[in-house]
């Protein structure tokens, strides 16, 4: 299946911390593979502007140094240098003035305009400021931004504020880069490109969902930064929150960006508090070869969370009543991202009591190996009586599209959105804040309960109050190293 290209305008691309660590994995990377497959028209300029002493033959140098290393395959080396040659760079003060000037004298009118915010939102304000100082907004403009959009309800705002006196929601893209990913995206056309799902999308049918976002690895080189985030703020305010708003809302009009985000919002809203003791969170205690959590964030008396495990209700006419389990965390059993919807038993079994009763489960696995598995139940073959078998309806994407089917990084896909003009797959400034006003209680309960994160090994399924969360239910997570 080969990928179908829709072109984009000609833009001028203005990455502010062009030289910090998003921009080499995945910002550079992602263009130069939008630039391989034809999308960028002939004339867009990418300009990297940043505080490091660099020229523009030393920005191309770690640009090409960038690409190689995000790359798994072999590059053609005229390609990658076509794209280099209309890479620049300008060195900039976000707090002083040197260098606006300069970045000014190189913008063209009339063509796409897009300032990518890739620093920390302690400089959202300023750089809005000095755009505007510079004459540098026009009605073409855009700008990206990046998470952590705050840290609670109370920053977002200031930080929407902030950009609100500089610029139209509509030119604002809040990146939450799991809206890009393909097989999220898969989830809509599961949901609304089928008959079959949306009947049965509901309290009456479903005794369950779960959503997992599983990591292998641990903080990384950012232990500083994550042990001031925790769980919550890094991963379930944003990025499991849209995971359950995809899940969980109404069937929008169209596929147009007020009209998904207006459902999405109201998802959100109507999000009940959770109660303490649907609350799990866990810290990887130092196991064998691997670092604690603790080493790891250099802080020996973290009470970060690493891991986090919550049940959570939807309190709208189609979903009250139904558990949504969310779970996260890092140095778990496996990379595994899934979405398991759970229906209910069938309510009586015709072929007797020993036949059990049985139910089906849709799973839609995000990553890796992304695909969808729909559990049913069919009669075991061979003699002995009726006797029944669950087994899966297995499709992975892989396998059924064939290995040319392209799976873009998220990366590419929400970039040239920004180019395109398209907001559907960014937050509006009012979800975000939906978001933190249902986070803060939570982060605020455990802060004054003192909890301290239960420990659980390195590579293991969690603290076992994860699971005791869902046993006192009569129910079970599924494996995630399975
Ligand atoms: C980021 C978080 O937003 O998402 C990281 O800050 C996390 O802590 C990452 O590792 C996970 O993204 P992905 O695309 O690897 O699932």
């Amino acid at each position: 299946m080969v990928s179908r290209i829709i072109p984009v305008e000609q833009f001028d691309l203005i990455i502010f911390g062009g030289t910090g660590d998003l921009a080499r994995r995945k910002i550079i990377p992602a263009l130069f593979k939008r630039f391989c497959d034809g999308q960028m028209p002939d004339g867009s300029r990418t300009i990297a502007a940043a505080r490091s002493d660099l020229d523009r033959s030393g920005f191309q140098k770690m640009a090409r140094e960038a690409i190689v290393a995000a790359s798994e395959n072999e590059l053609d080396d005229s390609q990658l240098s076509a794209f280099i040659d209309a890479l620049d760079y300008v060195k900039v003060d976000a707090l002083g003035e040197e260098g606006w000037q300069d970045l000014a004298a190189q913008l063209r009118p009339d063509c796409v305009r897009a300032f990518y915010f890739s620093v920390g939102p302690s400089l959202f304000g300023d750089l809005a400021d000095r755009l505007h100082t510079y004459n540098m907004v026009d009605e073409n403009t855009r700008i990206v931004v990046e998470k952590p959009f705050g840290r609670d309800l109370e920053t977002a705002k200031t930080l929407n504020k902030a950009l609100s006196q500089r610029f139209d929601e509509k030119q604002i893209y809040r990146i939450d880069h799991y809206l890009g990913k393909e097989t999220v995206q898969n989830l809509m056309a599961v949901r609304f490109g089928n008959l079959l799902f949306e009947p049965l999308w509901n309290s009456q049918y479903v005794d369950h969902i779960q959503i997992t976002v599983a990591e292998e690895v641990g903080t990384g080189g950012r232990g500083a930064y994550y042990d001031k985030s925790g769980a919550m703020r890094d991963m379930v305010q944003n990025h499991l929150m849209q995971l359950l708003c995809l899940t969980a809302m109404e069937p929008p009009a169209k596929f147009d960006p007020d009209a998904v985000r207006d459902e999405k919002l109201k998802v959100i809203r109507a999000l009940g508090p959770v109660e303490p003791h649907h609350i799990v969170r866990g810290q990887y205690a130092e196991t064998e070869n691997t670092a604690s959590y603790r080493d790891d964030a250099e802080n020996p008396s973290s009470r970060t969370e690493s891991f986090l495990a919550l049940k959570c209700e939807v309190k709208t006419w189609r979903w009250a009543g139904t558990p949504f389990y969310l779970r996260t965390g890092k140095r778990l059993a496996a990379r595994d991202s899934e979405i398991v919807v759970v229906f209910k038993d069938t309510p009586h079994s015709i072929f007797g009591e020993d036949a059990g009763r049985h139910h089906n489960e849709l799973r839609i696995q995000l990553q890796p190996n992304e695909g969808i598995t729909l559990k049913v139940t069919i009669k075991e073959p061979g003699p002995g009586g009726m006797r029944l078998l669950d087994v899966p309806l297995d499709m992975s994407f892989a396998e059924t599209l064939g290995p040319d089917a392209d799976t873009p990084d998220a990366y590419e896909r929400l970039i040239m959105d920004v180019i395109r003009g398209n907001q559907t797959l960014f937050m509006r400034d009012d979800e975000v804040e939906a978001a933190w006003a249902w986070t803060d209680p939570i982060i605020q309960g455990w802060e004054a309960r003192n909890d301290v994160p239960k420990p659980y090994d390195a590579f293991s399924e969690g603290p076992t109050d994860a699971a005791l969360l869902m046993q006192r239910d009569g129910r079970e997570w599924r494996n995630i190293a399975e």
